[in-house]
C-alpha cells in the first residue's frame, strides 16, 4: 500500500524536475476519481495541497443526487438541472453527467461506500428543486465517506504516487505551432514543496483543484478553498467561463466562536422551518415553494430579513422532528452544534448565507479537454456548463465522479499517445532571485480586505457601482503587495500565503469583471440594478482570458 506522501520528488534535483504520465492536482473526489480511472492505462501522481482527505469534497454534507428512484427518469433528473440552472446549462454535458451518474454511483457502492439504506434501496432524501426524492447520503456525512471510501483505493493503487503538502504555483506550458494555429501545451506544474521550488513534469495534467469559498469572509468551504486552480489555469491562458456565478448557501453556521461550518439543505428537506429574530416564518412571502426555492431566493430572502430586522442572522427550526430521527438523520450537525453549546433538539440553529459553490471556472468540453493541449478539468475548478447559473443541490458530488472518470480516462490516453520531449529548460531561481515572502498577519490582512469588498459588492447582491469599487479596491489591494489583479505574472517564491493571496487576488478580479459585464439577474448572479432575467440579450455566456477582452458567446 501507497504512504500519503512519496517524497522521493524532494530528493530529486529540482532543475531534473520529477515526471510522470499524468499529473492530477487535487485531492476531493474528482481527483481521487481521476486518479484511479488514469491509473488503469498510467502512471499518475496526485498532488494535494494539504492532506490527501482535505478538500470541498470531505465537507460536503447532503449527498449525491443520482436517477435511481423508482419514480425517477434520467429525464426528470436532466429537466430538474436545466431549470435550475436558468436557462445557461449545456444540456449535453448534463445528460451525460445525469446518464453516466448511476453507474459512478453504483460502483461506488459495490466500493463499500455506507450509504444509508431502506430495504433492497438507497434511502433517498429530497433537497431543494429536485422534483423527487434523489439524493442518496450516509447521515449528513456522505463526503466524509465518498473521501474514505475513494482514498483507501488511491492509496491501494500501486499506479499512483501520492505528493500531499505540495501546493501547484503555476502551469509549465509552451506554445507550439501546428499548421492552423499557435496553441499552448500544458507539461506539468511548479509547485512548492517542503519550502522548495520544483517542477513536475507530465505529459498530461488534471486540474481538479476544488472551489474558492474562501475568498468570502462567510462560506461553507473549508480553509484550502483559495481558489488557486483557477487563478493558475487563468495565467496559463485557459479560457475562463461563467465566472459571475458563484452559488451562495441560505444557511451557514452563525455562533460566536464556532467555525464556518454548513448546515445542510437537507434539514429543510426533511422540514426544517426558517424563522427571523421575531419568530415570523418568512418563506413563504418569497416563493411558492417556501423553504425549498432555489438557493439564491433563500439566500437573498434571508439577507432581506436580517436587513429589516436590523438582526445578523435568522433561525432555522427541526426542533418539531423526533429526536431520534434528528440524531441519526443530521448526526454531524447535532455533534459539530453542540460543541458550542447548542442542542438542534430543542434550539434554534442562528443560520446566515455563505459562499459555497463556484458554478464557472475553466471552460471544458465534456470529454473534460481545456483550450491547452494536454491540460485537462475536472469538479468545482472546471466547467463544462452542467450547472449552468444556479447548481442543483447534490449534483457537484456526482460531477466530480462522472467527469473525475472522463479527465482519468482521456488524460492517459493524450498521455499514451503523447512523448514528453525535452520541455522548455526553466531555471529554477536561485534563493537570491526569488520573490520575498510576506508577513503572516500582513497577508491575513490583505486576504481579509479581499473578502471583505467581495462580500460587500460582488455577494448575493451586486449593482455597477459596487462592482466597478471593487475593481477599482483590487487594484489598491496589489498596490499593497506590489502585485496586479489582472497581471499574468508567475510568482517565484517558496511562500504559499503569498501565492494564495496573489490568486484570490485574480480570481476576485475574473468575478467582478464578468459580474460587470453580466446586465441582467440569473441564478447566482443578481444585479440590483438590473433585476430582471433578460432572455433577449443575455441567453448567452461570458468567457474571460488573460489576453482579450470578455467575450460573450451564444449557447
Ligand atoms: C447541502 O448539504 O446543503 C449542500 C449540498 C450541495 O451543495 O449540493
Amino acid at each position: 500500500m501507497n504512504t500519503e506522501t512519496d517524497s522521493s520528488v524532494l530528493n530529486s534535483d529540482a532543475r531534473s524536475g520529477w515526471y510522470t504520465d499524468v499529473l492530477i492536482v487535487g485531492s476531493g473526489a474528482a481527483g481521487l476519481r481521476a486518479a484511479l480511472a488514469a491509473s488503469e492505462n498510467a502512471d499518475v501522481t496526485l498532488i494535494t495541497k494539504t492532506t490527501l482527505k482535505e478538500s470541498n469534497t470531505l465537507y460536503a454534507q447532503g449527498g449525491i443526487a443520482v436517477a435511481m428512484n423508482v419514480d425517477d427518469t434520467v429525464d426528470l433528473h436532466v429537466e430538474d438541472t436545466c431549470s435550475a440552472g436558468c436557462g445557461l446549462c449545456d444540456v449535453g454535458a448534463v445528460e451525460t453527467m445525469v446518464s453516466e451518474g448511476i453507474p459512478r454511483v453504483t460502483e461506488l457502492l459495490d466500493w463499500g461506500a455506507n450509504f444509508d439504506w431502506e430495504g433492497t434501496l438507497p434511502r433517498f432524501t429530497q433537497e431543494a428543486a429536485h422534483s423527487r426524492r434523489r439524493i442518496v447520503h450516509k447521515g449528513d456525512a456522505t463526503g466524509r465517506e465518498t473521501t474514505d471510501v475513494l482514498v483507501q483505493r488511491v492509496l491501494n493503487t500501486e499506479r499512483i504516487r501520492v505528493l500531499s503538502n505540495a501546493f501547484a504555483i503555476d502551469l509549465l506550458t509552451n506554445a507550439e505551432s501546428t499548421q492552423e494555429k499557435v496553441q499552448n501545451t500544458c507539461y506539468g506544474v511548479t509547485a512548492i514543496v517542503e519550502d522548495k521550488l520544483v517542477r513536475l513534469y507530465a505529459k498530461a495534467t488534471i486540474l481538479a483543484t476544488g472551489g474558492l469559498g474562501r475568498l468570502y469572509p462567510c462560506t461553507s468551504n473549508p480553509e484550502v478553498a483559495t481558489g488557486d486552480g483557477f487563478a493558475a489555469a487563468w495565467r496559463a491562458g485557459c479560457e475562463m467561463i461563467d465566472m459571475e456565478f458563484v452559488q451562495f448557501h441560505p444557511t451557514t453556521l452563525y455562533l460566536d466562536g464556532a467555525p464556518n461550518f454548513l448546515i445542510s439543505e437537507a434539514v429543510r428537506g426533511e422540514g426544517g422551518r426558517l424563522i427571523n429574530i421575531r419568530g415570523e416564518r418568512f418563506m413563504e412571502k418569497y416563493h411558492k415553494k417556501g423553504e425549498l426555492a432555489p438557493r439564491d431566493v433563500v439566500s437573498r430572502a434571508i439577507q432581506n430579513e436580517m436587513f429589516l430586522t436590523g438582526f445578523p442572522c435568522v433561525y432555522l427550526d427541526i426542533t418539531h422532528k423526533p429526536a431520534d430521527f434528528i440524531l441519526e438523520r443530521f448526526p454531524t450537525i447535532s455533534d459539530t452544534t453542540k460543541r458550542y453549546g447548542l442542542d438542534i433538539n430543542i434550539d434554534l440553529i442562528p443560520v446566515r448565507p455563505g459562499a459555497h459553490f463556484m458554478m464557472g471556472g475553466i471552460r471544458t468540453n465534456a470529454d473534460t479537454e481545456t483550450n491547452l493541449k494536454g491540460l485537462y478539468a475536472c469538479g468545482e475548478v472546471a466547467c463544462t456548463g452542467v450547472h449552468g447559473a444556479n447548481r442543483l443541490a447534490s449534483n457537484s458530488l456526482l460531477e466530480c465522479l462522472v467527469f473525475g472518470v472522463r479527465a482519468g480516462n482521456n488524460a492517459a490516453a493524450y498521455a499514451a499517445s503523447h512523448t514528453l520531449q525535452s520541455p522548455p529548460s526553466i531555471q529554477i531561481p536561485s534563493n537570491e532571485e526569488m520573490t520575498p515572502g510576506l508577513d503572516e498577519d500582513f497577508i491575513v490582512a490583505v486576504k481579509d480586505a479581499i473578502r471583505e469588498t467581495l462580500w460587500e459588492n460582488v455577494g448575493i447582491e451586486r449593482d455597477g457601482e459596487g462592482l466597478e469599487q471593487t475593481l477599482d479596491d483590487l487594484e489598491e489591494i496589489g498596490v499593497e503587495i506590489d502585485l496586479c489583479p489582472y497581471s499574468p505574472v508567475s510568482l517565484q517564491t517558496t511562500d504559499v500565503g503569498l501565492c494564495e493571496t496573489f490568486n484570490m487576488l485574480n480570481v476576485a478580479w475574473l468575478i467582478t469583471h464578468a459580474a460587470l459585464v453580466r446586465m441582467e439577474s440569473r441564478g447566482g448572479h443578481y444585479r440590483a440594478d438590473f433585476p430582471d432575467q433578460d432572455d433577449i440579450d443575455w441567453l448567452k455566456r461570458i468567457i474571460v482570458t488573460r489576453e482579450d477582452d470578455p467575450k460573450i458567446v451564444d449557447l
